[in-house]
């Protein structure tokens, strides 16, 4: 009897535990998702964000059910504090609204639809608060919460960090931010939260990534496509820092990425990449002459 019910006991744990896996190696945590030498992880670039509209619930759904590893949103703050999930710095292109978000209170910014821009079938959609984010993805999906540098002046980093640990998700969400305040900031305020350094050649010009990454104690690189190189990688990797490539939506561009041995990459099009990274699991990164390759932008 009491073998009876430990074997159910067992097929619990294990159907639970499966629920998370959806998709088969999906990783658990951030340290897990980070760590080298993993096949290019995939992630979901403002949820799927090719067949939904960006930054919105029914795109991290959609993200969630082709099976990508990660999902990425972009965040901001309202007039009255509520972290929200936005990418432009005003509301006019992907909502029904119009001007800064900072101007609107959260009561304001969910009267908008922010669906029909992208088709008639997603009216009605919301823009939705990291809080309803951090909530859908729990146990489900790790997340990329990205911190848009207008917002750091509005308090957005320690709101980010309380609606981390609120959750209890440290272990499932890696904060990024172009602003190296805002990583610095997030370590001060809570050193547990991980962060990645997103890098961009026209904001931080000649600045070395490593020397940035190091400065505010950040985890991981999160660079443009048109901007990593081999060197940047094998460096990274030297000194144990992932590497993910933003934004690559062409199968060509996803395949020169693994060959480069970039650890991750954003696309708006995880299917793709789940597709592409399927055709080659993990091999193209131990090639010991990676391609020579032209570098675009
Ligand atoms: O985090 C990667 C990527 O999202 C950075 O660029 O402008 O799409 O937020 P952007
Ligand atoms: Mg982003």
């Amino acid at each position: 009897m009491m073998r009876r019910m430990k074997l159910v006991l067992s097929i619990i744990v294990v159907l639970t535990w499966s629920t998370f896996a959806v998709g088969g190696d999906r990783p658990t945590t951030i340290e897990e998702f980070m760590s080298l030498n993993n096949p290019t992880r995939v992630i979901a670039h403002r949820g799927f964000s090719g067949r939904a509209p960006e930054n919105t619930l029914i795109a991290i759904e959609r993200a969630i059910s082709v099976g990508a590893e990660m999902v990425e949103v972009d965040v901001t703050v309202t007039a009255d504090g509520h972290v929200i999930c936005l990418h432009d710095e005003t509301l006019d292109r992907t909502s029904s609204g119009s001007g800064l978000p900072g101007e609107f209170t959260l009561k304001e910014i969910k009267t908008l639809d922010a669906g029909s821009w992208f088709a008639p079938e997603f009216a009605g959609e919301r823009v939705p608060t990291l809080a309803e984010v951090l909530g859908a993805v729990k146990g489900r999906i790790l997340i990329n919460v990205e911190i848009k540098p207008e917002a750091v002046e509005h308090g957005v980093v320690p709101k980010v960090a309380d609606l981390i640990n609120l959750h209890e998700m440290i272990d499932q969400v890696v904060v990024s931010s172009f602003a190296p305040e805002a990583l610095r900031l997030m370590k001060i305020v809570d050193p547990a939260v991980i962060t990645a350094s997103l890098f961009n050649k026209e904001i931080h010009t000649d600045r070395d990534p490593l020397e940035i990454i190091q400065e505010v104690g950040s985890r991981g690189l999160n660079v443009s496509g048109g901007r990593v190189t081999p060197e940047m990688v094998d460096r990274c990797h030297s000194h144990q820092i992932p590497v993910a490539v933003y934004t690559i939506n062409d199968a060509l561009e996803m395949r020169r990425m693994m060959e480069l041995g970039v650890d991750a990459v954003f696309s708006d099009h995880p299917d793709r990449m789940l597709e592409v990274t399927a055709e080659s699991p993990g091999s193209l990164r131990e090639f010991d002459h990676p391609l020579t390759v032209t570098q675009p932008g």
